[in-house]
């Protein structure tokens, strides 16, 4: 029954998570509301707040988990891909914690984490399957044809899914991180009140940038005309953004779907929280004849249990990282 403590640390969420044999007993995650007035994370600060925040969220993961030190077995953290400072705690930590204790280290790729986020729980994807991994930074269509043999075969060439809705808040005047509030907006919203172009990328790759463009002018033409025009009009522009987001997601992952001849499919990543995204892949899925695959809200954000699970499935593997391991700031699968 190996027992694993995870952390991730790789954007602006401390987290720590213990998992026996495979099961996850606890799942802290301190966030940082200190970013909200900055418009988006601030590195140097980010890192500042984990080092603060380390080892509390750790001693809490093993109170939840009614977990000892003295019974872990193994340290997994997140190496790569995020902002180095930010890793550089969960990383040293992580040493320092293997060392104190003479076990071994388990180093685990974020993004390959989020994927494997399914694994928790008793309703498992079938390999192989096809994972759509939308967050902050990274927007991918990933052939996963075992837990660790993953293969992006699609991915945005410019911003990613949540930068998009990030960006978006932000002309709307709203704050960091805006995917939630557009969100919870659109909730009210007409999704069809305004229309925003989708664009025309080949294969199963995604542009964001273009539509970000046309909102920034949407809005900049619409105020002009009236000042109040976002105040009144933001449960609408809301709902539209997020389908126009969510229709060019799920149209790229329907062509990947029909290439592969693939019906188990899956959702991960932050943005994967986002209730039109949800309700969208579940009507697509039925009438495709998909089994969809949608994690828990607390493991769609960034968070330890991915880190945890992920470790486990290495552990069992006998693969180990050596006390000489480095963060990586992009790290490919
Ligand atoms: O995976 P994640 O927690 O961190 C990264 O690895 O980037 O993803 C964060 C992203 C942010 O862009 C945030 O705005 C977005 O996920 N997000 C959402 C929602 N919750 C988080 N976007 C839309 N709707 C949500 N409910
Ligand atoms: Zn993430």
């Amino acid at each position: 029954m190996p027992v694993i403590l995870a952390i991730e640390s790789s954007c602006d969420e401390t987290s720590a998570s213990v998992c026996v044999d495979g099961a996850i007993l606890s799942n802290i995650i301190a966030n940082q509301t200190i970013h909200e007035a900055y418009g988006g994370v601030v590195p140097e600060l980010a890192s500042r707040v984990h080092q603060q925040n380390i080892v509390p969220a750790v001693q809490q993961a093993l109170f939840n988990a009614k977990v000892s030190k003295n019974d872990v077995d193994a340290v997994a953290f997140t190496r790569g891909p995020g902002l180095l400072g930010s890793l550089l705690v969960g990383v040293s930590f992580a040493k320092s914690f293997a060392l104190a204790k003479n076990i071994p280290l388990i180093e685990v790729n974020h993004m390959q984490a989020h994927v494997l986020a399914h694994f928790i729980g008793d309703n498992k994807p079938a390999f192989p399957f096809l994972c759509l991994t939308v967050s902050g930074g990274h927007t991918q269509i990933v052939l996963v044809k075992d837990y660790f043999d993953m293969e992006v075969i699609g991915q945005t060439l410019d911003d990613a899914a949540g930068e998009a809705m990030d960006k978006t808040s932000k002309i709307l005047g709203l704050p960091y991180p805006g995917g939630p509030l557009i969100d919870k907006y659109a909730r009210q919203g007409n999704a069809d009140a305004y229309k925003f172009p989708e664009p025309q990328i080949p294969g199963f790759d995604f542009s964001f940038s273009g539509l970000k463009t046309s909102i920034l002018y949407f809005i900049r033409d619409n105020v002009a005309i009236n000042p109040d025009f976002i105040q009144q009009n933001i449960n609408d522009i809301c709902a539209s953004v997020e389908k126009r987001i969510a229709t060019i997601l799920l149209h790229k992952l329907e062509k990947a779907a029909d290439a592969y001849g693939i019906k188990d499919i899956a959702l991960a990543g932050g943005v994967s929280a986002n209730t039109g995204l949800r309700q969208g892949l579940l009507a697509l899925g039925e009438k495709k004849g998909w089994r969809c695959f949608i994690p828990a809200m607390q493991y769609c954000t960034d968070n330890a249990a991915m880190i945890a699970i992920a470790g486990y499935h290495k552990y069992l593997k006998g693969e180990f990282t050596g006390q000489d391991v480095a963060p990586l700031a992009r790290m490919p699968f």
